[in-house]
């Protein structure tokens, strides 16, 4: 089985497969790198006797306004709390005070049920436990700085991948019974986000090219709370910080959710961050201010170790006021897969944030992702488990995906063009395609981007940097048909 994408989901597929199964994991930088690693909040997940998965799988259903598929919504809450029940009888040490787990709260959840790990790491934590997981495991190798190119189908099944070995320079071709794309969403394409460079959409993109049907591209979920100051990143401030009782505050010093929304600051993501923009326009400012000041000083230090420290870096302190504003954050849709990870095109399977299992609807309940990526990365490695060994597809005939043109030079290009065009793709999306859309807007980002992607289709076939920028441009496309459609 051939696995792409070192994230949670990457990582959970791998582990639970290798016991049966040979399996070759590829990620386009380091396991590190991936942006389950940098998430903060936790894993959303009934552990509590005053808690059950029927109020879970009600607050998902709520935060998804309407469009979350109940099937979906029920196999993750039901199968919830024994993922993370097996996650910690494999070793794996989430936040406890006194003996019990220690839940947070967050936007939409009507229970504290958010499990962590290090204060606010849960990503880094519960990432580097798996790492060291699929390091131990046998039946696993690991290809490191190994990007996917292209899916190899043959006869309407996928069959392979063509992959570019980014130290030895070179293209290959890899063959399997089954492909499973873990590769991630693509906020990263928006500016600002709050996901790592790598979130941009490719694996999606040639899961498209090669057939593969995709849904609800157009919900793309800003989240509401990113450091907003020059000079510094669009940093994540986890919502769990307002689920220890941080206030937004407009410029006049006023809590503007209270009275909007029956549960004021952890109200669900999108209600949140569509406030925050309306006030922004309000007051024509940049940002918002959330502020902790009333609330105690050390505890929210030790709650949340990682933020406080970045704070620092730029002469903030997490205890009191830090101006903020919301950020691409988490990209709803997806490659659409069954309950087992399936796709349309049959050999291929999709997990956590590049696939849509249907179950976040219009808006992800928080902490529901690093959650989805365990739940149903197991449903797809025992489903293949229990296939029946078939022969191996190979292609009767096979051409590079890519045939280098004479002098051109990736890196020269990227730098020069690339770049550019990539920060530009960001503004569009974000201007064109951000919080609150008009058909109008829509059209003209559209329009952009369609001329850009027809000026690189050539180059695309000749060029690893050009395929890579058309591929972006591409899931820009579809977020904005599809939210044209909508
Ligand atoms: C956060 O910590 O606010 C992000 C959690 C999530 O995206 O679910």
């Amino acid at each position: 089985v051939i696995i792409i994408g070192g994230g949670l989901a990457g990582l959970n597929t791998a582990y639970h497969l290798s016991k049966g199964r040979r399996v070759a994991l590829f990620s386009s930088a380091t396991l590190e790198d991936s942006n389950s690693y940098f998430a903060q909040g936790g894993m959303a997940a009934v552990t509590a006797s005053d808690d059950t998965p029927r109020e879970h799988y009600e607050d998902t259903m709520v935060a998804g306004a309407g469009l979350c598929d109940p099937e979906a919504v029920r196999v993750l809450t039901e199968e919830a709390p024994k993922a993370v029940e097996d996650l910690a009888q494999l070793g794996m040490q989430f936040d406890s005070i006194d003996g019990h787990l220690a839940l947070g709260l967050e936007g939409g959840h009507h229970h504290h049920r958010i499990l962590h790990a290090g204060g606010d790491a849960t990503g880094r934590e519960v990432s580097r436990f798996m790492i060291a997981q699929v390091k131990g495991a046998s039946g696993i190798k690991l290809f490191e700085h190994h990007t996917l190119i292209e899916l190899i189908v043959e006869k309407g099944r996928c069959c392979g991948v063509w992959i570019w070995d980014g130290e030895a320079k070179h293209l290959e071709a890899y063959y399997a019974q089954a492909v499973v794309l873990a590769t991630g969403g693509a906020a990263a394409l928006y500016r600002p986000t709050t996901n790592p460079p790598t979130a941009l959409g490719d694996g999606l993109s040639i899961a498209y090219q090669a057939g593969a049907v995709v849904r609800d591209m157009e919900f793309i979920q800003f989240h509401p709370t990113a450091l907003h100051l020059k000079g510094a990143p669009s940093y994540l401030i986890s919502e769990a910080v307002r689920g220890e009782g941080a206030y937004l505050l407009n410029p006049d010093g006023e809590r503007f959710m209270v009275g909007r929304h029956p549960l004021a600051e952890l109200a669900p993501r999108d209600v949140v961050a569509r406030e925050i923009y309306s006030e922004m326009q309000r007051y024509d400012v940049a940002s918002i201010t959330l502020s902790l000041r009333h609330l105690d000083r050390e505890k929210i230090y030790r709650r949340f170790p990682t933020i406080t420290e970045e704070l620092r870096k730029y002469g903030l302190d997490l205890a009191t006021e830090i101006p903020t504003a919301p950020a691409a954050h988490y990209t709803v849709g997806g490659i659409r897969v069954d309950l087992n990870g399936h796709t349309s095109l049959r050999g291929l399977y999709a997990v956590g944030e590049v696939a849509s299992t249907g179950l976040m609807g219009a808006n992800r309940l928080a902490s529901n992702s690093l959650v989805e990526c365990l739940v149903y990365s197991t449903r797809i490695a025992h489903h293949i488990e229990g296939l029946p060994d078939t022969p191996m597809v190979y292609p009767t005939a096979i051409q590079p995906p890519i045939c280098p043109h004479e002098g051109f030079d990736d890196e020269v290009w990227m730098e020069e063009k690339g770049r550019k065009l990539m920060k530009r793709l960001g503004k569009i999306l974000m201007k064109r395609a951000g919080i609150v859309r008009s058909a109008k807007r829509l059209g003209k980002g559209l329009a952009e981007v369609t001329e850009r992607l027809s000026e690189l289709e050539v180059l695309a076939k000749e060029s690893i940097a050009v395929r890579e920028v058309y591929n972006r441009h591409l899931v820009a496309q579809l977020i904005m048909v599809s939210a044209e459609l909508r």
